[in-house]
């Protein structure tokens, strides 16, 4: 990997739980599917297990304690993390506090979050919950760039996941993680390697990068 672009992919990874998500990426990026690094993995709370998860990995880890000092301050020091790690993406898996309109201002266009349901439907906490309680036939999983307001930002991809009748909410949780650990990995290695073009809100992907690549060869 030359310099630039394990600059370009570096991301810092933000998580509140138990951070399979935030594993799988690790694995990938071991595993060389994945181009890039992790600059550090940040958690809101002390006793999110996905911080062993990453030190067993070999991770640096670092805790924004937003309990104890409230979102302003904890948020200071996620954004000067940020900056001393030189991190050029944000990949929230599973980061269960909200981000300030501050922070998206300053970081707009590189937080990527992935939500466990198709949106724009069932936003907002317990989306796996809510879609079993609504009756739906299919729901999923989406990736999308972080605005202003909660899960709404421009959908990177999206996979859909079939509820058959009798779905208890384990086996949909399931379902709903295998196809969270396939989807982001992949969707992240488009994003990195240039492969998105925006066209108002929609992210089009293209086949080649349409600007140099920049990541693994
Ligand atoms: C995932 O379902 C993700 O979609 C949601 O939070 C959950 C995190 O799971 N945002 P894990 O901590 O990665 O296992």
């Amino acid at each position: 990997m030359n310099q630039s672009s394990s600059h370009l992919s570096s991301m810092a990874i933000l998580i509140s739980g138990r951070g399979s998500n935030m594993s799988v990426l690790a694995d990938r990026i071991t595993s060389g599917d994945l181009p890039g690094s992790i600059s550090f993995v940040g958690a809101d709370r002390e006793k999110a297990a996905g911080l062993e998860a990453a030190r067993i990995r070999g991770l640096a880890t670092q805790v924004f304690p937003y309990d104890e000092l409230g979102r302003e301050r904890a948020e200071n020091q996620l954004i000067q993390a940020l900056l001393e790690s030189g991190s050029t993406w944000i990949v929230l898996a599973g980061f269960m506090k909200i981000l300030s309109a501050r922070f998206v201002a300053e970081f707009g266009g590189r937080i990527v979050n992935i939500h466990p349901s198709l949106l724009p439907a069932f936003p907002g906490v317990d989306a796996i919950g809510q879609a079993l309680k609504y009756g739906v036939k299919i729901t999923g999983v989406t990736v999308h760039l972080v605005d202003r307001k909660v899960d709404h930002g421009p959908i990177l991809a999206q996979r859909a996941v079939p509820v058959p009748d009798g779905t208890d909410r384990e086996s949909l949780e399931k379902s709903i993680h295998a196809a969270e650990h396939d989807l982001y990995w992949r969707t992240l290695k488009d994003l990195f390697e240039g492969r998105y073009v925006e066209h108002g809100r929609r992210r089009q992907l293209h086949e080649q990068a349409p600007r140099p690549y920049l990541g693994l060869e």
